[in-house]
């Protein structure tokens, strides 16, 4: 599949594993996806532009790279997206956040927006759209539509895990998107829950089931 990034290192698979059995609890569920969301800032961010800065180290002058971190914004997919934000937050600290709302409609699995809330200046920032699963695509691929109105540089997907219905429902709607996920699972149910997936991710993060 092109332009999809599968994250396959042994420290993600195996915080994935962990999350996705039943019986893990949910301060242990919110724990791993707070460190996973932190290993995944990490391969998202890897072609984040630089600047060079003249600092001193106790010993001598030097030239060093930093990043420009507010020019970075995370667009969580409520609910479950915000349990993707601590994470990545803690590493891009100064990344802005912005918020969609979407709900899927149970009858015919299309997403329906209820709330929309972006940082101002949008042509000057990088986008990652974050939600932990990509189950039909249609939420993923309405949330990328609507942002990409607002003239971003850039948009990413990032996801903890992915369904093949939608992978490909996302690129067929916006190709130009990367997609990071830590596994692409095998299917959808009936009811739009991937197979073998985690379950509800929003549940389980928030603790409401
Ligand atoms: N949303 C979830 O939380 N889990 C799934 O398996 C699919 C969509």
């Amino acid at each position: 599949m092109g332009n999809v990034h599968v994250i396959t290192h042994p420290l993600v698979q195996h915080k994935l594993t962990l999350m996705r059995k039943k019986d893990a609890s949910t301060s242990s569920f919110r724990r791993l996806l707070n460190e996973l969301s932190m290993l995944m800032a990490y391969e998202v961010t890897r072609d984040m532009p630089t600047q060079d800065i003249e600092i001193e180290t106790p010993l001598e002058k030097m030239t060093g790279q930093v990043i420009d971190g507010k020019k970075l914004v995370l667009a969580s997919i409520l609910r479950a997206g915000t349990g993707i934000l601590d994470g990545m937050l803690t590493v891009v600290p100064g990344a802005r956040v912005g918020h969609i709302g979407l709900y899927r409609d149970p009858t015919t699995l299309e997403a329906v927006e209820y709330y929309f809330k972006m940082p101002k200046d949008m042509d000057a920032r990088d986008v990652i759209v974050v939600d932990p699963m990509l189950a039909t695509g249609n939420s993923a691929a309405a949330a990328v539509e609507r942002v990409k109105k607002l003239n971003p540089k850039s948009i990413k997907f990032l996801c903890l895990l992915a369904a093949p219905e939608g992978v490909a429902t996302l690129q067929a709607a916006h190709p130009d998107v990367p997609i990071y996920t830590a596994a692409i699972d095998r299917q959808l149910n009936d009811h739009g829950y991937i197979l073998p997936g985690l379950g509800d991710a929003g549940d389980r993060i928030f603790g409401t089931q």
